[in-house]
């Protein structure tokens, strides 16, 4: 992980590059604090290179002193136009070419703001992307490249920030950034590398000993508490099925949160099998849970006044002469009858066990995240994960938080008129629809399942927990996608009075 650290005196040893955030019609070294007294040598030799922090102006000149070899300016156009996202993205493109270009140590100045998000909220959000940007996924690679990984990134301080805040906010940066990395390493796992015994038995060891009381759920505990979907899944898979169940809860707790995560280590369809094209894309179908597992790592650390319960169902979904049958109808937890369809639609079986489960937790608040259908990546792409909530202040307060945190949400309906999608001539539901509306079918589905009074918020997380090629300057594979959120929304609910 790329060091960050701050930069308040000018270094022993020159720094590869000086990286400096440039916006239009604003003097490039405004607001910043360069040590060594090299403000005016260095602001000389960016006025005589002509910045204008035109967007995408690239321009780089070596160093009139001796802290660093070169500076480079990297343009972002107006300040006003300029939003937190752009922000965000353009600080990847940053971190990419200082690894193209072998820069092993480099200081990034960042006089800039977002137009649309608070300086102090923005500038967070800055160094855990800066701490983030050099993430690679390289557990199966038997030579590590590390010739192009930024070993330190040198934060120049801005104009009445002291030392204090800076340092808590590049602390709070290494801990978000090592939650994320949690949840991408084990979202980019291949199914013969985590099964659901693996994950199960990993999460345990990383909570044993911690404030979060870890439980896993094996075939016999599943099946003395009814749930039955979670099993009937992972029928047709020699990995047995688990449930691992973490419990925290602090002295006066100021609300109880259940947090569910699809983990489905892979999901070939089962009978109602994939098309090969693609398939090893299911690799990542564990993504909500990996998520879920990092929220309750942040949790064990933080110990918020909260009481929260950490529900990750885990499977592997296979044909086999056992798996699971089209037309088959499984008793769920909570006692609902349903026909199954399809054995492709299997992670609504899972969350619904799981979802109904968590009431004997009495949650206020319960979010489910699930790489769930392929029908939200095509409405929403890799932008947006889709919302759906019964609560028009928890969706809205998400809404917030996802433009915060980058892990952008946008909310889709739950009608009561979708339920007539799922109407099967046999059970109760049918686990899926027509081809028409099977988005918040999916969503109709799960609230079947919801316990009562209980404010619930489901993301459809299958656009946006991985991506397949190098998009907004993310790189391929698992994106820690809804990490950050929960941590907003834990934050959020434990200062809540
Ligand atoms: N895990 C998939 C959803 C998915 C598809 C995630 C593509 C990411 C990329 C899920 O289990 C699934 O197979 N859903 C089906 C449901 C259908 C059978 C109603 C889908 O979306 O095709
Ligand atoms: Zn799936
Ligand atoms: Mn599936």
């Amino acid at each position: 992980m790329a060091d960050l650290v701050s930069f308040w005196s000018a270094p022993k040893e020159p720094l590869d590059c000086l990286y400096l955030v440039t916006a239009e019609g604003k003097q490039p070294l405004e607001g910043l604090v360069l040590p060594g007294g090299n403000q005016k040598t260095i602001g000389r030799a960016v006025t005589e290179l002509g910045v204008r922090g035109v967007e995408g102006e690239v321009l780089v000149t070596a160093s009139p002193t001796p802290d660093f070899r070169r500076i480079a300016c990297f343009g972002i156009g107006k300040g006003e136009d300029f939003t937190v996202h752009s922000l965000r993205k353009m600080l990847r493109r940053v971190l990419e070419q200082a690894g193209r270009n072998r820069e092993y140590q480099i200081a990034v100045a960042l006089p800039v703001s977002a137009h649309d998000l608070a300086q102090h909220d923005a500038r967070t959000v800055a160094l855990v992307e800066l701490a983030l940007a050099d993430y690679r996924f390289d557990r199966f690679r038997s030579r590590p490249d590390e010739s192009t990984k930024v070993d330190a990134v040198h934060v120049v301080p801005l104009k009445g920030e002291d030392k204090e805040e800076l340092d808590e906010k590049l602390k709070h940066a290494h801990r978000v950034d090592s939650l994320i990395r949690l949840a991408r390493d084990f979202g980019n796992r291949p199914g013969n590398d985590l099964t659901p015994e693996v994950f199960a038995n990993e999460v345990a060891t990383m909570f044993a000993r911690s404030p979060v009381r870890v439980t896993v759920m094996g075939r016999k505990e599943l099946e003395k508490d009814g749930l039955r979907g979670i099993l009937a899944v992972g029928q047709g898979s020699v990995q047995e099925p688990r449930m691992v169940r973490l419990e925290y809860r602090a002295k006066k707790p100021r609300a109880a949160i259940a947090l569910i995560g699809k983990g489905v280590t892979f999901d070939a369809g089962g009978i109602s099998l994939k098309p090969a094209a693609d398939m090893a894309e299911m690799k990542h179908d564990m993504a909500g849970a990996a998520a879920v597992v990092a929220a309750m790592r942040a949790v064990a650390e933080d110990e918020p006044p909260l009481k929260v319960v950490g529900l990750v169902p885990l499977v592997e979904n296979l044909p086999s002469g056992s798996a699971l049958k089209p037309g088959d109808i499984l008793k769920m937890a909570n006692g609902t009858t349903v026909e199954v369809d399809n054995t492709d639609a299997e992670g609504r079986i899972l969350l619904a066990d799981a979802m109904a489960y968590a009431g004997r937790f009495h949650p206020d608040v319960m979010v489910d995240l699930a790489t769930l259908t392929a029908a939200c990546k095509v409405a929403l792409g890799s932008e947006l994960a889709g919302l759906f909530a019964n609560d028009d202040e928890l969706a809205r307060q998400l809404e917030r938080l996802g433009h915060h945190t980058g892990d952008r949400v946008w909310r889709l309906p739950l009608l009561p008129e979708y339920r007539d999608l799922l109407r099967s001539e046999w059970a109760d539901v049918k686990n899926i629809g027509g081809r028409w509306g099977s988005l918040p079918a999916s969503a109709s589905f799960l609230a079947r399942f919801v316990p009562e009074k209980v404010r619930w918020a489901h993301l459809d997380i299958a656009g946006v927990a991985d991506v397949s090629k190098s998009h907004n300057g993310l790189p391929p594979g698992a994106t820690g996608f809804g990490v950050r959120l929960l941590l907003a929304l834990l934050e959020e609910l434990a200062a809540k009075a």
